[in-house]
């Protein structure tokens, strides 16, 4: 499936936005820009990653960059939301590619410090060197004319952010899913439920007709086409996990429950080793050859069938 679909800009300080849908991993990619100047940010755009092969492929950027040329837009800046755990991250290509500085949460440091014990590579991580820009919560910055302001919004990651560009979007990636899908797990190393919550409700605060724009969406039995768009309002009354206002205690129950049953993503132990790094592939060794290194018996699961 390569679904694509445009989100309008209502108006001034209102951006257009284009999701693109991988459906390997369920990730939406976005293109945001302000109409007026047809300046543009990618968010959180995937490299592809067959874990099989060890095979990437940069088929997903590239038909970013098309549609970029397309529209005639020009880059200016390549965010990610946080390191992602199930597809590796296209953001160091994209920025050689387009000259733009790629960017991400400054908590990607201590997310750093996390891997770089489970993967018992020392010197591996450094995020100064690989991000151009390291946003703080509450940073600014702009995409053409439309102010963008950075929102921590950790639970899923302990980095995670959120981009609110101009008035009415808001790029939320794993804290909410579709309202009929719910909200991200919480359980990868530096993950919580409870303060994934506290961020939900942040997110919350954000104007009612603000759009989100989710990083997964998977569909549904009752819905097999893939969405990714709701507003603040949608969210606060029709969320499966917090629509309503469940509580902080039942929602933590819920969460840690679910997420008990879920596999860990198939490319997590291979990708993020390379997206602590912007997701440039690990230098050539003497045989001219690049390696991943795997940590063995580390993350034990027992997902029920
Ligand atoms: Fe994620």
């Amino acid at each position: 499936m390569t679904a694509t679909s445009t989100s309008a800009s209502k108006g001034p300080g209102s951006a257009e936005v284009t999701g693109f849908y991988e459906e390997d991993t369920g990730s939406i990619q976005y293109v945001v820009s302000d109409p007026a100047t047809k300046k543009a940010a990618l968010i959180d755009v995937v490299m592809g990653f067959d874990p099989k092969a060890a095979q990437t492929d940069t088929a997903q950027a590239d038909r970013i960059l098309s549609h970029v040329r397309d529209r005639g837009l020009t880059v200016e800046w390549v965010l990610d939301t946080h390191p992602h755990a199930d597809h590796l991250m296209a953001s160091d290509y994209l920025r050689g590619k387009t000259g733009a500085p790629n960017a991400i949460g400054a908590k990607v440091a201590e997310i750093a410090e996390l891997w770089r014990d489970l993967y018992h590579m020392p010197d591996a991580f450094d995020p100064e060197r690989d991000f151009d820009r390291l946003f703080a919560d509450g940073d600014t910055f702009h995409i053409g004319e439309l102010p963008v302001r950075v929102m921590l919004s950790p639970g899923h990651t302990l980095g995670s952010i959120t981009y609110v560009v101009g008035d009415d979007a808001a790029f939320v990636h794993d804290t909410f899913m579709q309202p009929d899908a719910g909200t991200s797990r919480a359980d990868f190393p530096g993950g919580s439920a409870a303060t994934l919550y506290d961020s939900l409700q942040e997110i919350l605060t954000l104007p009612d007709d603000t759009r989100l724009f989710v990083g997964h969406d998977y569909g549904t039995e009752d819905r097999p086409e893939p969405a990714w768009e709701a507003t603040v309002a949608e969210q606060r009354t029709e969320n499966k996990h917090i629509g309503g206002g469940t509580s902080r205690e039942d929602y933590v129950e819920r969460r840690e429950a679910r997420d008990r049953t879920l596999p860990l993503p198939d490319r997590m132990l291979h990708v993020l080793q390379m997206n602590l790094r912007a997701g440039r592939l690990p230098e050539t060794e003497a045989d001219g050859n690049r390696y991943l290194k795997i940590p063995l018996n580390r993350f034990a699961q027992e997902v029920p069938e």
